[in-house]
């Protein structure tokens, strides 16, 4: 099964998506985790991007695409991806879909993470991320364990673009670029909105019961 996680920044898309990965064995493809990776390993994309995400904006779609192509044209993965934070607009959506038919595979659930800016604020200024293991925290609303040996004070990292001004811009990008794009997955019945207020524990629960019956 392939399936399409959306929300604003914070809304919970990574953390959910951890949780979904073990249990059905789906491959998480975050386009953000893979331009993040890009600037760290400071490739020619990586050069081109780092400002565009500091700021907010969305990176151009033909980069993404082609990060995205390396994973779609994965055997190994085939019909078994959770896509984090893509397509982020129409003409990405156009770009999927001819991936998928490329690739002979489809989408069969889109999950819609319901997040207020508030709440995002709060989130995205309370986030860190384990460097050694990637796992997500939050000071306000999941703590890393105390002696850990890998999610430790010293390997807990923020990133660049967490900031409430940035996040802010980010929210507004989400609103303007993304929201569209759900129209699209709503008319072809693949959409279930989800709660994403609610505890973590909870949105599990209420995804995994939409899982159970797809
Ligand atoms: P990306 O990395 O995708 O960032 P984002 O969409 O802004 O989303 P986040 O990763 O910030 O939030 P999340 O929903 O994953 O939340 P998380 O689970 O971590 O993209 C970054 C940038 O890359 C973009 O701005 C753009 O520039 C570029 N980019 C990426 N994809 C692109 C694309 N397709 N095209 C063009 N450009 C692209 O949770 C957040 C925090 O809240 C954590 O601390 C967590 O512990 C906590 N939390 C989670 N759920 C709950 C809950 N229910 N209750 C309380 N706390 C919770
Ligand atoms: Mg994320």
């Amino acid at each position: 099964m392939n399936i399409i996680i959306f929300g604003p920044p914070g809304a919970g898309k990574g953390t959910q998506s951890s949780y979904i990965v073990s249990k059905y064995n789906l491959k998480q493809l975050s386009t953000g985790d893979l331009l993040r990776a890009e600037i760290i390993n400071k490739t020619e994309i990586g050069k081109k991007i780092s400002e565009i995400i500091n700021r907010g904006n969305l990176v151009s779609d033909s980069i993404v695409a082609k990060l995205v192509e390396n994973i779609i044209s994965n055997e190994k993965h085939k019909n078994q991806i959770i896509f984090d934070g893509y397509p982020r607009n129409l003409n990405q959506v156009n770009d999927l879909n001819e991936l998928l038919k490329k690739y002979k595979q489809k989408i069969d659930l889109v999950l819609n993470l319901k997040v207020s800016l508030d709440i995002v604020k709060k989130r995205i200024s309370g986030r860190s991320i384990c460097s050694k293991c990637g796992k997500i925290y939050n000071k306000f609303y999941k703590p890393a364990p105390i002696n850990s040996n890998c999610c430790s004070e010293k390997f807990l990292k923020k990133r660049d673009d967490d900031n409430v001004e940035v996040a802010t811009k980010r929210y507004k990008t989400y609103e303007k670029e993304t929201e569209p794009v759900l129209n699209f997955y709503k008319n072809l019945k693949l959409l279930k909105e989800v709660n994403g207020e609610n505890p973590i524990d909870q949105i599990y629960k209420e995804i995994s019961d939409i899982m159970a019956v797809i």
